[in-house]
């Protein structure tokens, strides 16, 4: 049995079929609309979200499947101390699978090591959120047409955006991308992950300004500044306006430059850009969509 905990889980070669896959449930979605017919999707967050549980429930409900779960820890036995061990054991007698969030890192893990039904890690703490990455990846793919030959802008929280860490994470499998890596001082991109960078002798660059590498750019990756994970509220107050993607900005990047955001949005990328045909992030939540309905149609091996 399967599970997802990191997009590394899947070869490039199984994330090709993957993306294969969702790029056929989107050109042919009646061919899907029955697959999962009897099967029941368990979405388990201990965390808030919008787009990854309601694309997760969209996605079954699309297949012909049905969902069950809780969207806060609060409404769950975890409120009453109940561990995610033995959580995921009763899910496990109720659901085929289960899309997990939790603020701890690595908890959906503890969950996979106890559960008789496949997993996924639908966030956990700063740590990965393999997902959202096949949702980036496959919104490139879809656009661009390819995954390699790229320079990339990573802008705003890069110590605490778990979609940032997975994503380079699965970008370095590719060939010839180059990194830049765009951050005031204190939300630099952890060391561990330019350790690994350096080690696998792929080309980065660390700068504070975004207007100068604009330029330079074929996907920009915009993230919102991750309240939730400072210890200090003049912390974020100081640091959550740094960067404000606009038009200005805009009008210094390349024509086909492509604007990506995992979404939520706060203040970083202006509304004014929203119209942008580079301005990619709304499509990019639809990707998450088709891309969440191959995993689980891959995961539940129906096809
Ligand atoms: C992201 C997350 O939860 O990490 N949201 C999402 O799932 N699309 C990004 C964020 O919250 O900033």
């Amino acid at each position: 049995m399967r599970h997802l905990m990191s997009p590394l889980d899947f070869t490039t070669e199984e994330l090709d079929r993957l993306f294969d896959l969702a790029g056929d449930i989107e050109r042919n979605p009646g061919k899907y609309s029955h697959i999962c017919q009897g099967k029941q999707l368990a979405t388990c967050f201990y965390e808030p979200s919008t787009r990854t549980r309601l694309s997760f429930e969209s996605a079954m409900l699309s297949l012909g499947g049905e969902v069950l779960g809780f969207s806060e820890a609060s409404s769950s036995s975890a409120s009453k101390g109940e561990s995610v061990s033995d959580t995921i054991r009763i899910i496990s007698c109720y659901a085929d699978i289960c899309a997990m969030r939790h603020p701890k890192e690595g908890a959906p893990m503890v969950a996979m090591q106890h559960s008789s039904i496949p997993v996924i890690n639908a966030g956990d703490g700063g740590h990965q959120h393999p997902t959202q990455t096949l949702t980036d990846l496959l919104t490139i793919r879809s656009l661009k047409g390819r995954l390699n030959n790229f320079t990339i802008g990573l802008c705003g929280d890069l110590k605490f955006g778990r979609t940032v860490h997975s994503l380079i994470n699965a970008l370095i499998r590719y060939d010839n991308i180059k990194f830049i890596f765009i951050s005031p001082e204190e939300l630099r991109i952890p060391e561990y992950i330019t350790e690994k960078l350096k080690e696998l002798n792929i080309d980065y660059e660390e700068v504070i300004s975004l207007d100068d590498v604009m330029p330079k750019l074929d996907l920009l990756y915009m993230t919102r500044v991750q309240r939730e994970r400072f210890f200090n509220e003049e912390d974020y107050i100081r640091l959550k306006d740094f960067y404000i993607l606009n038009k200005a900005k805009m009008a210094k990047a390349k024509d086909d430059m492509l604007v990506l955001h995992p979404l939520p949005r706060v203040n970083e990328i202006s509304v004014e850009v929203d119209d942008d045909p580079r301005a990619v992030y709304f499509k990019q939540a639809l990707y998450g969509k088709y891309v969440r309905m191959a995993l689980i149609i891959t995961l539940l091996e129906l096809n």
